[in-house]
């Protein structure tokens, strides 16, 4: 099951929210929005990053400096207040602890899950929220782009809180867009007035699955960590570039809402490694509406020697 008829979608003017924007993939996708004509409202507990500076300075991006966990709403509420909302909302913060899962102590733990899963379903709550209390002033929510794991697919040793945090946000993304299709197609006038103009936006919902990217995320988690996480990464903008073209939607872009991005996969057929970065478009089941991961079309984007070793 994929969307053969989306068109592309047009990021001229639109306002977008990127949470963890100070380094990494946020950077990066902060930096390619802003040149297609988006206004970028990064945020994260540091930064702005330099590269933004520029952009800030001539109006072009903007900052919202918080802990997203302990502040999300309030960052949300100030974005409201000074632009209006936002239209395109990039999930993209995380924190990661791989490590022996005795080894991880409770804290860690907790706020893993806090950050990668209770913080993104908090902030998508209030988008709507928001949108219901300032209709039809503010900006409608048009597009959510959740930068979920391949750890969502595949089960590995070191990070059972990170993986679960992960799956979690894939089935939330699910959960959203099937409410979507339930308050599009079956639920009563009355249901709708009473939640408000969010019952009617039809907000496009993608899930991203990178696998290993060479950030700096995994070296940082790694020095306090036993557990040594293995394997060539993905260059970051590899994965930028993947990202964008999800969110412009051209293409086979438009056809699915699951993209993964994967190192040396092997043959969903024939079981045979594959050598380079592959991109994964991922059909969701007809049955279960979930991504059918068994069923992922695969497509080369790089060489083995792109990988970062
Ligand atoms: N790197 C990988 O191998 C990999 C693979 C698959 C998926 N991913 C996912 O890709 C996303 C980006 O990862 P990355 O590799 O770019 O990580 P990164 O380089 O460590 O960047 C993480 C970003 O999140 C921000 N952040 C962390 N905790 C925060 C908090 N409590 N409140 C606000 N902002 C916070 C950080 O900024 P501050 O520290 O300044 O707050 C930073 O901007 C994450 O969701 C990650 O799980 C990464």
């Amino acid at each position: 099951m994929s969307n053969p008829e989306r068109e592309s979608y047009d990021l001229e003017g639109k306002n977008a929210l990127v949470t963890g924007a100070s380094k990494g993939l946020g950077e990066q996708i902060s930096r390619e929005l802003v040149d297609k004509g988006v206004h970028v409202i990064g945020t994260s507990r540091s930064g702005p990053p330099e590269s933004l500076q520029p952009d800030i300075e001539r109006g072009a991006a903007s900052y919202e400096l918080g802990d997203l966990s302990a502040e999300g709403d309030r960052i949300l509420e100030r974005i409201q207040e000074q632009q209006g909302g936002f239209e395109v909302f990039v999930n993209n913060a995380g924190a990661f602890s791989p490590d022996y899962f005795s080894q991880l102590d409770a804290d860690t733990i907790a706020k893993e899950i806090g950050l990668d899963l209770v913080t993104p379903l908090l902030l998508h709550r209030k988008w709507l929220e928001l949108y219901n209390q300032n209709h039809p002033n503010g900006r409608k929510p048009e597009l959510a782009v959740n930068i979920c794991s391949i750890s969502s697919f595949y089960a590995w040793p070191g990070g059972t809180a990170y993986q679960a945090a992960k799956s979690g946000m894939a089935a939330a993304v699910a959960g959203l867009r099937s409410m979507e299709r339930y308050l599009a197609t079956e639920a009563s006038p009355e249901v709708k007035r009473e939640i408000g103009p969010s019952a009617d936006v039809s907000t496009r919902i993608v899930a991203i699955y990178p696998d290993n990217i060479a950030t700096g995320l995994i070296g940082r988690a790694q020095e306090s960590s036993l557990y040594q996480v293995r394997g060539a990464a993905l260059p970051t903008e590899l994965v930028t570039d993947a990202v964008m073209k999800t969110i412009e939607g051209a293409g086979t872009f438009g056809e699915y809402d699951d993209v993964a991005i994967l190192v040396n996969p092997k043959d969903p057929k024939t079981g045979r490694e594959l050598k380079g970065a592959y991109l994964a478009f991922i059909p969701l089941d007809s049955e279960t509406s979930r991504p059918d991961f068994g069923a992922r079309v695969l497509e080369k984007v790089a060489d083995e020697d792109a990988l970062v070793q």
